[in-house]
């Protein structure tokens, strides 16, 4: 599908996400030919710079050096845009700090961006229900929801785009899809960084703000909702949101990792979570019963995010008559290496009947060759195209906020060494993901 003749304006253009991941993805978008020469880039920000200067500084070269423009500050930016051409759609995408959200959408349309544009916003979405609530409103003021584009980076990731395929695409899954026949899903998602340089935003917000209120629970909803009618975004988003709304947050545990309060621009005395176990349920007709676990940490072992559906036992034990037999597990991994395992029983070879489990895996980079789009430039592509599937709605980041409220800034977390997964609190029995790492190798 062909591109419009398109601006793309960046908010925030000499920050670190604009460096990192915006601009190259906008660049890689021009190499592939999805985005052509008739298409400008804007840069904008409080530093001063040419386009010349903005160019050097962004490390451009040709042949797209030229695309790229800065204007610097707020005032006159409409103007800049309508002086580098006519366009079909402007995008803004605003890589800047969640509080001036709300007002830079107002000043932006004061100035004129207004119908053919479309406001792409980074998390976080508002800190709580009420904030969140808020910037929705105040967003509304001025665009459509149409016009918003909430990001959740996961979301574009190969793997978890694939979850939707995996179980609707073939009828092996389906009939088990259910509480007839699974007994416990398990989320958990690791990295091995600490805080790092990010210790004054994390310590406001701590790992349930960060990663489940807005990741999990989308992984969760795409794992777990009905089929959508079609596959058109705001179907999908139908079924996410029935599943945020029967979800039921159980029990949640919260850790911080020793020596976090050392960190770099963390109070010594910080009860922010780093690490946070929760179990919940969803309460309707194809889940009630199953316990779901999510777990996520920073400073946890290596970097992995998982999900572990244990299946239920067979219905009558014909061999391994007294040992207990295995249950069956469809293990999905999606980063660092993105695998589907589905762990089943057979006989070991030879006269007895011993019976042992073994893997059928499919791993993503030994079965496709090629690159897989970044995340930042399948989003990127996707606003330009108008295609809202993996972008968040107003109402799903509220009901997220709504069910994860009651336990933010729960206080007191329990202490674990960094780069250990620490004992789980709940009475999950985690599966151990290490034993299944090998699927790509
Ligand atoms: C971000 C969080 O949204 O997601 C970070 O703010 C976290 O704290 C990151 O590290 C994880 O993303 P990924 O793609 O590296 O798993």
């Amino acid at each position: 599908m062909s591109i419009r003749k398109s601006a793309i304006v960046i908010m925030g253009a000499s920050g670190d996400l604009a460096h990192r991941k915006l601009i190259p993805a906008i660049v890689k978008l021009y190499e592939e030919g999805i985005i052509e020469k008739n298409c400008s880039v804007l840069g904008n920000g409080r530093s001063e710079f040419s386009d010349e200067t903005f160019r050097d500084k962004i490390g451009l070269t040709a042949p797209y050096r030229n695309m790229f423009h800065y204007h610097q500050g707020m005032e006159g930016l409409y103007d800049k845009v309508l002086s580098m051409g006519k366009f079909d759609q402007i995008i803004v995408f605003m890589a800047l700090p969640p509080r001036v959200y709300g007002s830079t959408a107002e000043q932006l349309h004061k100035q004129g961006f207004r119908d053919n544009v479309r406001l792409i916003i980074e998390k976080p979405f508002g800190t709580d229900l009420k904030t969140a609530r808020e910037l929705n409103i105040k967003l509304k003021q001025y665009y459509s929801e149409k016009q918003i584009y909430r990001i959740d980076h996961y979301l574009a990731k190969e793997s978890i785009q694939n979850i939707l395929v995996f179980r609707f695409a073939n009828n092996i899954f389906y009939p088990v899809w259910n509480n007839g026949f699974i007994e416990s899903i398990q989320i958990s998602a690791f990295e091995e960084l600490g805080v790092e340089s990010r210790g004054d935003y994390f310590d406001s917000s701590g790992i349930i703000r960060d990663m489940i209120q807005n990741h999990l629970f989308q992984l969760l909803a795409l794992l777990t909702m009905e089929a959508p009618v079609s596959l058109k975004p705001e179907e999908i988003r139908l079924q996410k949101m029935a599943i945020l709304k029967a979800l039921e947050i159980k029990e949640c545990k919260i850790k911080q990792y020793e020596g976090y309060q050392k960190e770099p621009k963390i109070p010594s005395d910080s009860e922010t979570e780093t690490y946070a176990e929760m179990k919940l349920e969803i309460n309707n007709f194809r889940w009630t019963g199953v316990p779901i676990y999510i777990r996520t940490g920073k400073a946890v072992g290596e970097k992995m995010t998982t999900i572990a559906i244990t299946l239920k036992k067979v219905p009558r034990l014909l061999f391994n008559e007294n040992d207990e037999l295995e249950k069956n597990k469809i293990l999905i991994q999606i980063q660092p290496d993105s695998s589907i395992i589905i762990d089943h029983s057979t006989k070991i070879p030879g006269t007895d009947r011993d019976i042992t489990t073994t893997d059928m895996d499919f791993c993503y980079s030994s079965s496709y060759e090629g690159n897989v789009p970044e995340a930042y430039q399948k989003l990127l592509h996707d606003a330009l195209k108008g295609d809202q599937t993996l972008f968040v709605s107003a109402e799903e980041t509220e009901l997220s906020w709504e069910k994860i409220e009651p336990f933010l800034d729960m206080g007191n977390p329990g202490l674990y060494r960094r780069g250990r997964i620490p004992q789980s609190d709940l009475d999950a029995d985690w599966v151990d993901m290490s034993k299944y790492s090998s699927a790509c190798h």
